[in-house]
């Protein structure tokens, strides 16, 4: 039985004051015995929030790394300054970031890869715009960014992985994908796994949606057999987070 995974995306969002401000809002309102709660924060807001949280459930992640060691990369963080930071969970791969930055199949497999060479794991995010869905290409599109996120990476670190399923036309609209949609494409990303590494390690991998999940939507997706958290964005930012993560 995989444990739920709750993450919440903060995005370009909170100074580091109002970052430590939310943190004692929701700290009381996340407490799970059963879930992992993970607060994934703009690099400025690491520190502080590592300590507002210390001695709770909560679990801090970045939104971004970058795949080299150290060195000459003007304004880029590197995963040795996440985990020294506290850090245990990167968000890679955001379709914010391949749109606006540039990220590519490519570099997100590179930053997996250093993600886990350096113990943080990555929250691989993978999604299709509303065009691909209306082609019909979801499946095969996302198969494409799963296989070339994983390429050099084994079976056992796999099982560690977390992915976040995340359609595009879903993110920061209110539109959320049905629960059919959701779970069709979760069930098909295990599959693809399954392909890549055997049946073990796909049950092992944790799935979560992506996309305006909320505390009304949020019970109904998580029931689904496939879907095994939530990385969500707005509603991470209001005590609405704590009803996501007490969904049952
Ligand atoms: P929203 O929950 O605001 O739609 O954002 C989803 C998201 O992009 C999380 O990474």
């Amino acid at each position: 039985m995989r444990r739920k995974i709750i993450a919440g995306n903060w995005k370009m969002n909170m100074t580091p004051s109002e970052a430590v401000a939310l943190c004692e809002t929701l700290k009381p309102l996340v407490v799970s015995d059963d879930v992992d709660v993970v607060f994934c924060v703009p690099a400025i807001d690491i520190i502080p929030v590592v300590e507002a949280v210390k001695g709770t459930n909560i679990a801090v992640g970045a939104e971004n790394l970058y795949f080299k060691d150290k060195g000459a990369f003007t304004g880029e963080i590197s995963a040795a300054m996440l985990t020294d930071a506290g850090v245990k969970y990167v968000i890679i791969g955001h379709s914010e970031r391949r749109e606006y930055f540039a990220e590519t199949d490519e570099t997100v497999n590179a930053k997996v890869k250093q993600a886990l060479a350096n113990g943080l794991t990555p929250i691989i995010c993978c999604g299709e715009t509303l065009t691909q869905r209306e082609q019909g290409i979801t499946i095969d599109f996302i198969r494409q960014q799963i296989k070339i996120a994983f390429l050099g990476v084994s079976a056992e670190e796999a099982a560690g992985c977390v992915i976040a399923y995340e359609p595009i036309w879903a993110i920061g609209t209110g539109k959320v994908a049905t629960t059919e949609q959701a779970e069709e494409v979760c069930c098909a990303i295990r599959a693809c796994i399954c392909e890549l590494y055997g049946q073990e390690t796909a049950e092992k991998i944790r799935i979560q949606y992506g996309g305006s999940m909320n505390a009304s939507n949020a019970a109904e997706l998580l029931a689904q057999p496939d879907i095994d958290g939530g990385l969500v964005g707005g509603a991470s930012l209001k005590p609405d987070f704590g009803k996501i993560v007490n969904y049952k």
